[in-house]
């Protein structure tokens, strides 16, 4: 089949290199941006009359009439026609010859690849973005209902101070909240159009820049012609936003997964998001959580993948960078998959919140607050420290927990603790007395609540 680029060739290129060369199986994603950068593009050049206004008209109307054969399914792409631009480019001049030739006038395959990727990827991110959303609302309405749910809270896995489960839920608000804010971020420096760029070095023709990027919605144009068609930093960045988001996501899966284990038992997945054994007949397993904790692996590869192709590449385009596709294209489609799974699997789970309570006790979760308390009483910090430490060490020898102690036992360790000493270290005390802002207190995350809902509804 001839080329579009064909004229300065002798031979035809050998069909393990067309194959070889051809990204239309990945990129024909892009054809909506494709076609819509194609309609922007064509309508200025007949506005500067660069080209027969006639042509640039007959161009827009067969462009549209390919978005909905597209749409519809009437279009087979051909893999020798290499990728989505140029399958594009000849379709529309086999419909409307001469006219369809002058599309390309002032513009190369580099600033195209780059304007499509850009536009894909915004489109993408709002998709994610609503997502993220969707279980920021979950995460709340589930910590509205557990603000009096008390559980350990753990450093190094060990017990250490009890929270309640509204509390740890509201950790995660704030992690998707930085993710939201990250794509944003991102998303702002991605909004910059490149067309115009040319191959490398920009173009003689009048083009009129700042049209094409307001008809496409673009707040800014790149700067640099040669960066134009070379910078691929907005993909690298998504990725590492993608792979934050991933890793956030993990983290909880790995929580999830642990307290449905039969030692922790604090939740228990929803039967429809868990599976069974083929051999073990008691299994009931979280493949959901784990699935979605091995899939980060995948997303974090994906940005390896990407900063390693970028990293020796002289300016300007280089067919490295058809390589950028597949792996973003991949690191979305993951994210997409993995958020709404994880948000119905985590608004599903039945919350077990007396094994919760039972877990906060013992481990001497409250043994800060009785060295608080001896503070109040008068104690220096240190020493207070000292002398909880050796009551830690006598309950652990006789197998008591703090707040089993008697008053007897108690004095043993000091003559100024108290009978208020048993309310002051109840679970309860503990959690509702850390009322410093971002604290566990059942008025704080009520307000955090609050707050978070406000933060929703801005959206
Ligand atoms: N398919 C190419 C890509 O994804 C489009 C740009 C090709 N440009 C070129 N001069 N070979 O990067």
């Amino acid at each position: 089949m001839a080329k579009l680029w064909g004229g300065r060739f002798q031979k035809s290129t050998d069909k393990k290199v067309d194959d070889f060369n051809s990204s239309i199986r990945f990129d024909k994603r892009m054809y909506k941006q494709d076609i819509k950068g194609s309609i922007a593009h064509a309508t200025m050049l007949g506005k500067q009359n660069i080209i027969p206004r006639e042509d640039s008209e007959k161009i827009v109307t067969e462009l549209r009439n390919i978005l909905s054969d597209i749409d519809n399914g009437k279009i087979e792409f051909e893999i020798d026609a290499e990728d989505i631009h140029m399958n594009i480019e000849k379709i529309l001049i086999e419909r409307i010859g001469d006219a369809g030739k002058r599309l390309h006038t002032g513009r190369s395959r580099n600033d195209q690849v780059a304007l499509d990727i850009r536009m894909y990827l915004m489109d993408e991110t709002a998709d994610i973005e609503e997502m993220l959303l969707d279980t920021m609302h979950t995460l709340v309405d589930l910590a509205a209902k557990h603000t009096e749910t008390i559980m350990p809270g753990y450093t190094h896995l060990q017990k250490a101070q009890p929270v309640t489960f509204a509390h740890h839920l509201m950790a995660y608000f704030e992690m998707f909240k930085r993710d939201l804010s990250r794509l944003k971020d991102c998303r702002e420096r991605t909004n910059v159009m490149p067309l115009g760029s040319g191959a490398l070095a920009g173009t003689t023709y009048p083009l009129d820049r700042n049209f094409v990027a307001e008809q496409l919605g673009f707040d800014a144009v790149t700067m640099n012609s040669l960066d134009g068609v070379s910078d691929r930093d907005f993909v690298i960045e998504l990725a590492s936003s993608l792979s934050i988001i991933m890793m956030h996501l993990s983290r909880f899966c790995e929580e999830l997964i642990l307290w449905s284990s039969h030692e922790f038992s604090f939740v228990e997945m929803d039967d429809a998001y868990s599976t069974g054994s083929s051999i073990m007949p008691q299994k009931k397993n979280p493949d959901v959580a784990e699935l979605i904790r091995g899939k980060t692996g995948r997303v974090y590869g994906h940005l390896m993948g990407l900063l390693t192709t970028m990293k020796g590449i002289p300016l300007a385009y280089n067919k490295d960078m058809q390589e950028d596709k597949e792996p973003i294209f991949d690191a979305i489609d993951t994210v997409k998959l993995c958020i709404p799974v994880f948000c119905d699997m985590i608004a599903t789970m039945t919350v077990k919140k007396d094994n919760m309570l039972k877990g906060s006790k013992g481990g001497f979760t409250n043994a800060t607050d009785v060295a608080d308390y001896l503070v109040k009483k008068g104690l220096p910090f240190r020493e207070a420290h000292s002398v909880v430490g050796r009551m830690v060490f006598y309950s652990i020898e006789n197998d008591k927990s703090l707040d089993d102690l008697t008053m007897d036992e108690f004095k043993e360790f000091s003559d100024i603790i108290e009978n208020d000493i048993y309310d002051a270290i109840s679970m309860e005390t503990c959690v509702n007395d850390r009322k410093v802002t971002g604290g566990p207190a059942k008025d704080i995350v009520e307000k955090a609540i609050r707050k978070a809902k406000e933060f929703l509804n801005q959206q």
